[in-house]
């Protein structure tokens, strides 16, 4: 692990700001009146939930904090951060542990703590942790010194699949569906993975790329296990780092508008990554003005913007409480 860039103070206070900008505008209480759709995504959890109560789900996670920190962002790497994580996320996730459905990884240490919820308590739990501020860490930017990546530092490997995908081999870029910070998409459920531990990331999409799980409903399972499939050793071992590293204040910074459906011809990848150096510089100095509006999730239905986002990963501060 090696040294990477680390915001100054002021870049600091930025980003705390920017982050709490940022959860207001992804983290919208779904109101009560919006319908529940438990069919896809709670498959394991017949029973009736409705959208979770943050208050009994703050109450609730203390149960947790021994492994995932009292806020969502645990701090031993084979433990993931669940802050900033989707209510239904969380909740579908709670219920596979429940029924037994996910029982790969290390899902045998949650199953115990997944019983004793009800759907409702799942929401709950969700409910809290995603008005909570996910933390981020580093991405390794070791030089690659042998194979298809030499010279590369090692986080840019991923970097690059996770902005372009690789046309050729039909990867689709990651932050189609995990959004350019990795903020995910609350909608769909496609998860958080920004400043998720490496190494639960880089065990997740192992697991997806050997391609075998005991859902019922695979649906969601599959679309990550037909990504991951053509993925080496060492690009899963780099998206984790760089995802790692990936932290919100990337959102406020100048997405462009324009909405592409198709994944970036590697030119534009190319002229992206051309740019980087610079935009990433840039990424300590942002003054406070990025309009926290601009950071909106995408739509359910919308890809979002491809843009050159500087989404410069390695912070190695722990971003302050944006309160004290
Ligand atoms: C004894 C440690 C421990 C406790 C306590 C614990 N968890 Fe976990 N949790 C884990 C581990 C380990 C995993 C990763 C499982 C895997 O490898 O798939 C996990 C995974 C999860 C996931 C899936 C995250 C993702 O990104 O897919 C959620 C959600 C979760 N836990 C919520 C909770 C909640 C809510 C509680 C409290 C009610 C809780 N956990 C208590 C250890 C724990
Ligand atoms: C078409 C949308 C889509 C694309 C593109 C996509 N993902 Fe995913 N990703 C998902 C969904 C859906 C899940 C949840 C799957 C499940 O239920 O297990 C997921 C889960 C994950 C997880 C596990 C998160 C957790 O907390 O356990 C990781 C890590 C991940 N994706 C990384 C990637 C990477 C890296 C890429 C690009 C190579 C990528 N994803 C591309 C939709 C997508």
């Amino acid at each position: 692990m090696s040294h990477a860039r680390v915001l100054g103070i002021a870049g600091l206070v930025v980003f705390a700001a920017a982050a709490v900008a940022y959860a207001q505008t992804t983290v919208t209480p779904v109101p009560d009146a919006a319908p529940v759709e438990t069919a896809p995504l709670e498959p394991a959890a017949p029973e009736h939930a409705t959208w979770g109560d943050v208050q009994n789900g703050q109450t609730l996670a203390g149960t947790c904090a021994a492994c995932h920190g009292l806020d969502g962002n645990s701090e031993i790497p084979m433990y993931p951060r669940i802050a900033g994580q989707s209510e239904r996320y969380i909740a579908h996730q709670l219920a596979l542990f429940k029924s037994g459905e996910r029982n790969d990884g290390m899902a045998a240490v949650m199953k115990p703590f997944a019983d004793m919820l009800s759907a409702q308590d799942a929401h709950d739990l969700g409910a809290y942790f995603a008005t909570q501020k996910s933390g981020a860490g580093v991405a390794d930017d070791s030089i690659v010194t042998s194979g298809p990546y030499t010279d590369m530092k090692f986080y840019e490997i991923g970097e690059q699949l996770f902005r372009g995908g690789d046309p050729a081999r039909g990867i689709p870029a990651c932050m189609a569906c995990h959004g350019p910070s990795g903020a995910g998409n609350p909608g769909p459920a496609y998860p958080h993975v920004g400043g998720q531990h490496a190494e639960y990331a880089q065990q997740r999409l192992e697991l997806y790329r050997a391609g075998t799980t005991s859902r019922t409903d695979p649906r969601l399972f599959n679309i990550m296990a037909t990504i991951a499939k053509p993925l080496t050793d060492e690009e899963i071992g780099s998206l984790a780092s760089y995802m790692q590293g990936l932290h919100p204040a990337a959102d406020d910074i100048g997405v462009d508008a324009t909405a592409v459906a198709a994944a970036p011809a590697p030119a534009a990848v190319a002229a992206a990554e051309a740019d980087n150096t610079e935009a990433a510089d840039a990424d300590s100095n942002v003054d406070g003005s990025a309009a926290p509006d601009a950071a909106e999730p995408p739509a359910a239905d919308a890809p979002p913007a491809e843009a050159p986002v500087d989404a410069a990963p390695a912070t190695e501060a722990e971003p302050e409480d944006p309160q004290g």
